[in-house]
């Protein structure tokens, strides 16, 4: 050791922080190391050597300074014992019934059958998730990307509305979910204290939650006033009650604050006017609510319903109406997105819209304009509703009208390539393509967002700058960014730290699960949920890519394959084969792919080991016990494919009663059949 320059020892220092790094997020949020402990630990160990005989090279970044996987946000990574979910959302009494039509369906249930729900505020804060070891707070977690979060345990230990022991008996091992808020009052005072010290001024109740619970000293998420209602577990060992409202009752009984207002429905019927109540008293409430979640009571009902996607079947959250406000026009400018979709914004002079400044609004499209009639210098009615970006819903007063109306641009306004509007759709696009500087850097933007590649430090700003000064071109410009780390320190804005750290954030990034690359590339219509299905379908890198680049010919088994995953319509396989059939994407692809490992999709060990992973399974007939809908989604939890006709491909046919020509066809082909009763039994159910 004592041979090594110092040069030399700060270049193994660096190498191995970056190392280290991204074997933690291989460890902590992929689940999947790729070296043993005892590798893990060697690699450590020299690091510590190297730090004892270098103590004047000890790096900012340092694996010894890191709390587990996060080098950049300071906090732990910590991975939810179940997923965290989002909610559907419904913004009327038409897709309220819609839901509860659905789920009746779903459960095979008559249109009168009763259906007892529990309607509670959905209060606009953050969600956590508190584990409770032997009734004993053990830790607490933000909901991340809702598979893993921040590791906030010393901060919610602060809250008051937090018991750090549950009063009464409880299961060994238990999440308990619940909103962190502030209340409108506290907000505004936190606000003014803030101003009058120089500090940081918080947009929204929400936003003041948020950043006072991620404060890396608690002890200044203590003097926030935060509290926390609680409405929902993760993951049991026991199940600590039969039906939502006495899990509610439950959770009181242990300690937590549970929304006062939050009420037992004995059917939908009854919601609506809840509804209006909730409504009527949303301005007199001491914090900001943004609708109604609705959850089906009976807790066994909730299993059996599951989830789609990444919300469940079981609840809905019935959202107010937007909020809106009126201003003027200035200028309707045109944006090209990642997709070459042009995009008319109506530039706005700045108004408050529930708390928050809008300059811009989308118009969404030429048609829009055209029905709203919408000129330059209009006075217009805008709105905003929760996330989504503010939009223009109607002209209230015209501007003396000029010479003519807003014209579609017949050209890219940034590449000049034709624009067109294919026959059937509302949006025009650019057919620039790659070639079109802004779909390039809205698609770099995409890359390295949150959902996808996640590099920490390479925001929107940053990498529109890169890309304007040539640093990166195309994704795998990305990962050799490292090797110009020196000359990232000089440019402005930068230091030799902060370059530093993108280098480790970027490393971190090597190691990617075959899902999020994919979503990555922004191919249209291939969102994370379709990008999910794709992965698990195809399973590697190799495969999936090898298989695409099959299906770009038409009635290929590749593509045919393609169109028989559950989810992927035509559409969707029409734009993944566009994507492959350019020799230019796949070379980027594959010099990517050069830069990366990627990580199979993990299957749930069910699903792995199950007698039904990977079968293709055809249901016919009708079957007594569960509803069609039911089946097919339990199927697919174990790791099968269901598809409507029998082919020498089908595994198992499950014959439910007054089976017919599948039946028939199934032992033509000498298929297995088996009765409702057999899958059940195969299914576990
Ligand atoms: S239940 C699987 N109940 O809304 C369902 N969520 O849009 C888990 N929220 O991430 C959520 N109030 O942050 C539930 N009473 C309530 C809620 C609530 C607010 C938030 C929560 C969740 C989001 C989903």
């Amino acid at each position: 050791m004592s041979d090594l320059t110092p040069t030399e020892a700060a270049a193994e220092l660096e190498r191995l922080a970056a190392e280290i790094a991204r074997h933690d997020r291989a460890y902590h949020e992929h689940d999947a190391p790729e070296i043993t402990d005892a590798e893990y630990d060697a690699l450590r160990a020299r690091n510590n050597a190297l730090e004892a005989s270098f103590p004047d090279l000890v790096r900012p970044d340092s694996p010894n300074r890191r709390v587990g996987a996060t080098a950049a946000s300071g906090f732990a990574k910590a991975a939810h014992g179940a997923p965290m979910l989002s909610l559907d959302n419904a913004f009327n009494a038409e897709d309220f019934s819609g839901f509860i039509d659905r789920a009746r369906r779903f459960l095979g249930l008559p249109v009168e059958a009763p259906l007892a729900l529990v309607g509670e505020p959905k209060i606009d804060g953050l969600s956590v998730s508190l584990t409770y070891e032997n009734g004993q707070l053990t830790r607490a977690a933000t909901r991340g990307d809702g598979m893993v979060g921040e590791d906030v345990t010393a901060n919610i230990r602060t809250l008051n509305s937090v018991p750090h022991t549950l009063a009464g008996p409880a299961p060994a091992h238990i999440e308990i979910r619940g909103e962190v808020f502030m209340t409108k009052a506290d907000f505004l005072a936190l606000n003014t204290a803030q101003e009058e010290a120089g500090d940081k001024i918080f947009a929204n109740p929400r936003n003041a939650a948020a950043g006072s619970l991620r404060q890396l000293d608690a002890t200044i998420t203590a003097g926030r006033p935060l509290s926390m209602f609680a409405y929902a577990m993760g993951q049991a060992s026991a199940r600590p009650a039969a039906t939502h409202s006495a899990w509610l009752e439950q959770l009181r009984a242990w300690g937590f604050a549970v929304n006062p207002l939050s009420r037992l429905l004995a059917t939908p019927e009854e919601a609506p006017a809840f509804h209006a109540d909730i409504a009527a008293a949303r301005a007199t409430l001491p914090y900001d609510i943004d609708g109604v979640v609705y959850k089906i009571d009976d807790l066994a009902l909730q299993s059996r319903l599951g989830f789609v996607g990444r919300a469940p079947r079981w609840a809905v959250a019935w959202k107010f109406p937007a909020e809106q406000a009126t201003t003027v026009v200035e200028d309707i400018a045109v944006q090209v997105g990642r997709t070459g979709a042009l995009t008319p914004l109506a530039h706005l002079r700045p108004v408050n819209v529930g708390g928050v400044l809008v300059a811009r609004a989308t118009l969404h499209n030429e048609d829009e304009i055209a029905r709203l009639g919408v000129r330059v210098g209009d006075t217009v009615v805008i709105q905003r509703a929760g996330d989504v970006i503010p939009q223009v819903v109607q002209v209230v007063e015209t501007a003396p009208r000029g010479p003519a109306a807003w014209q579609p641009l017949t050209h890219c306004p940034v590449c000049q390539s034709l624009a067109i509007r294919a026959p059937g759709e509302v949006v025009r696009r650019c057919t620039g393509g790659l070639t079109c500087r802004a779909q390039v850097e809205e698609r770099l933007i995409h890359f390295a967002s949150r959902g996808a590649f996640d590099i920490e430090g390479l925001g929107e700003k940053t990498v529109r700058e890169f890309h304007a000064d040539g640093l990166i071109a195309s994704p795998a410009d990305i990962f050799r960014l490292p090797a110009r780390e020196a000359e990232i320190a000089t440019r402005e804005g930068w230091g030799a730290l902060s370059a530093r750290n993108l280098t480790a954030a970027i490393e971190a990034r090597r190691t990617i699960a075959l899902a999020r690359l994919i979503f990555s590339l922004g191919i249209r219509r291939i969102g994370e949920q379709n990008a999910r299905l794709l992965a698990r379908h195809y399973g590697t890198y190799e495969n999936w890519a090898t298989q695409m680049e099959q299906a770009v010919i038409i009635g290929s088994e590749a593509r045919s394959d393609l169109g028989s995953i559950t989810g992927i319509g035509g559409a969707i396989a029409d734009e993944l084969t566009a994507f492959f059939a350019e020799q230019h994407n796949r070379e980027t692809l594959a010099e990517l792919r050069a830069e990366l490992r990627t990580i199979e999709p993990a299957t749930a060990p069910a699903a792995a080991n199950g007698a039904l992973a990977g079968k293709i399974v055809v249901f016919t007939g009708t079957l007594t016990t569960m509803t069609r809908p039911e089946a097919k989604a339990l199927a697919e939890s174990l790791g099968a494919r269901v598809t409507d006709s029998v082919s020498k491909k089908t595994d198992l046919v499950v014959l439910g009663a007054d089976a017919g020509s599948k039946a028939k066809k199934a032992a033509e082909l000498g298929v297995r059949t088996v009765s409702e009763q057999e899958w059940r039994d195969m299914a576990g159910a």
